[in-house]
């Protein structure tokens, strides 16, 4: 086998730059694959040969990606997305236009080897659904004829313009958002170290080398009332003290770029627009804890994850940037004791690390006021689904949801009425639109039963089917499942089966009390929070939209023609 000799130079670095050499083979694979177009037995006996690992190790982890392939893919590989924000806004129109014009199914190659397709999960454009990729390239706000176009050019041997950044990131600013993160969104070459530096970038490092010690920061991050922006809202200063200072081992920042949660893209953009931010962030993280590495885990590119939902959850990705399957670890130890390669660890979202420089700026303080007591700062929200300004806004905790969504992002689109709101991502508990009147921080929203979590909200208009929507949520956790634990792979098995059998018109009475049932016995009992995630979405839509599976048992869903539905899954 060939290699060219970028790749041997890629393989060297790569071998070299990890305190343990597995940690390297996840990147490798991607490589090699981006050279290949896939990876075969010779490039596995390759990389086993260089990180010292038998082939069945590198198989065992290759196995396990979606983004990694053992075939031959096509020169294009078109990767459309019908997870929830795009299911809205077309996703299944244009998969069904995918097939049509490739003359191809899910996962299959074009006889001539230029085009391959696969349905996706949440790709992270959602405020520019319908979305597809196509190789390392965006295209957004899709229609069938657009869609089209598209494949004509590549087909053509052109390359037609990607979107450069994600739709929906750059918009006039409202003016009751608060851009802090986000503020150099929109400036031009925001990502080049210098206009960074021109507007007060790594003013904070300089700070906290020079001003502070290491516990003087953290005590400022705990007055910011700081709470991770990755999902479960934890307290950022309270976490970082939990690092012992006493370990002797080296201990790491690991900052969570893997933005896998439906709904969610707004990490990509802050590390586009703004990737020095993010930087300095972790560089004071690291003096806080006295580590003198860090990692960003990214999927599919920095360190590269290839493309499992659970490898966001802390520990799974631990055990992917150690080059393994993405399973999670027990927990206790805790990620802060005992963390990557044993030793002690943080682990923070793109967002909670970004707003690490401003805190230390500005001072805990006087950021935590532009909160509310207890939820300090701003947070960046993606609206997506049927809202007629979709996109990516800045705005201070606590701000009220209703107002969010009819006054910043524009209402709902054609005069339709609301339905539903998912707050923060598909795991999250639906909010019914009477439910929304509530400021936005993650006490109130837990107060009224669900998440703010990982700022990722989807709206859904009155003619949106409940079911299906169920149907699709449960589709992705199932697809996610990693397997590990019998509650969450079983459950998330069956669950799918049964809402797509319901939705198709074939369910029965007692299915809809199954449904809840079945969620609920998953709820609490699953190793990691996966299976919670896959439970709580489901059990809140069949509380509070019960009469809509009712109605499917007349064999129709009021809103879609159940035999189109019956033939695109
Ligand atoms: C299944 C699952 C997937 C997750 N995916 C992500 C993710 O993509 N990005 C993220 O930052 N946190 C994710 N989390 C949360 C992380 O486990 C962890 O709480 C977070 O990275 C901590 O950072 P924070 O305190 O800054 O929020 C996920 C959790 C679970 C259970
Ligand atoms: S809950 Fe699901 S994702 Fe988590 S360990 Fe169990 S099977 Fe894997
Ligand atoms: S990009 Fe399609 S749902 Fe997120």
């Amino acid at each position: 086998m060939q290699i060219s000799p970028q790749l041997t130079a890629r393989f060297e670095r790569l071998q070299n730059a990890y305190p343990v050499k597995r940690s390297a083979l996840i990147p490798m694979l991607m490589y090699a694959q981006d050279e290949f177009g896939f990876v075969g037995e010779e490039m596995i006996a390759e990389i086993a040969g260089r990180l010292d690992l038998r082939t069945v190790q590198v198989e065992e982890t290759l196995e396990y990606y979606s983004m990694l392939h053992r075939k031959p893919m096509g020169k294009h590989h078109v990767q459309v997305c019908t997870n929830v924000a795009c299911m809205l806004r077309g996703g299944y129109d244009i998969l069904e236009q995918a097939k049509k014009r490739l003359e191809i199914g899910h996962k299959e190659v074009t006889k001539d080897g230029v085009f391959s397709l696969e349905e996706v999960e949440c790709i992270g454009a959602c405020t520019g659904a319908p979305a597809i990729q196509v190789n390392y390239d965006f295209y957004e706000n899709l229609t069938p004829l657009s869609f089209d176009k598209i494949i004509e050019e590549l087909d053509a041997g052109k390359k037609p313009a990607p979107v450069e950044v994600i739709s929906g990131a750059l918009h006039p600013r409202d003016p009751q958002e608060t851009p802090l993160i986000s503020r150099l969104f929109g400036v031009k070459d925001s990502r080049k170290i210098d206009v960074y530096l021109q507007h007060g970038g790594y003013q904070a490092l300089e700070k906290a080398l020079k001003e502070m010690t290491p516990a003087s920061i953290i005590d400022e991050v705990k007055k910011s009332n700081l709470r991770g922006r990755g999902g479960a809202g934890f307290p950022t200063g309270m976490k970082w003290s939990f690092v012992p200072k006493d370990n002797p081992k080296p201990k790491y920042v690991i900052c969570n770029a893997d933005e896998s949660e439906p709904g969610t893209c707004k990490d990509r953009p802050l590390m586009e627009m703004d990737p020095h931010q993010l930087i300095e962030g972790m560089v004071i993280a690291g003096r806080a804890i006295g580590a003198n590495r860090g990692f960003i885990y990214i999927r599919g590119l920095i360190h590269t994850g290839a493309g499992a939902y659970e490898c966001g959850e802390e520990s799974a990705l631990m055990e992917s940037l150690e080059g393994k399957r993405g399973y999670p670890r027990i927990k206790p130890p805790f990620p802060a004791v005992v963390g990557l390669y044993g030793c002690p660890t943080i682990i923070n979202n793109v967002e909670t690390l970004s707003a690490v420089p401003a805190i230390i700026r500005e001072g805990g303080e006087a950021y935590a006021n532009r909160g509310t007591p207890k939820n300090g700062g701003t947070r960046l929200l993606c609206v997506a689904g049927h809202i007629n300004k979709p996109g990516i806004y800045e705005i201070p905790l606590g701000m009220n949801m209703k107002k969010f969504i009819y006054e910043m992002a524009g209402g709902i689109p054609n005069g339709k009425k609301l339905k539903a709101v998912i707050p923060g991502g598909s795991s999250c508990p639906l909010m019914t639109a009477d439910e929304i009147d509530l400021p936005m921080d993650y006490d109130s929203v837990a107060k009224a039963g669900s998440m703010m979590g990982s700022g990722g909200m989807v709206v859904m208009d009155e003619d949106t089917c409940m079911v299906d929507m169920a149907r699709r949520i449960m589709h992705f956790y199932a697809h996610e499942s990693c397997g590990w634990c019998i509650p969450c792979r079983e459950g998330t098995t069956w669950l799918r089966k049964m809402l797509e059998r319901f939705h198709a018109g074939l369910g029965r009475r007692e299915d809809i009390d199954l449904i809840a049932e079945l969620s609920k016995n998953m709820l609490g009992r699953t190793f990691c929070p996966l299976g919670d995630a896959a439970a709580m979405p489901t059990i809140s839509i069949v509380e509070k939209f019960r009469s809509e599976f009712e109605d499917h048992l007349n064999g129709r869903c009021a809103y879609k023609n159940t035999e189109a539905l019956l033939g695109a899954r």
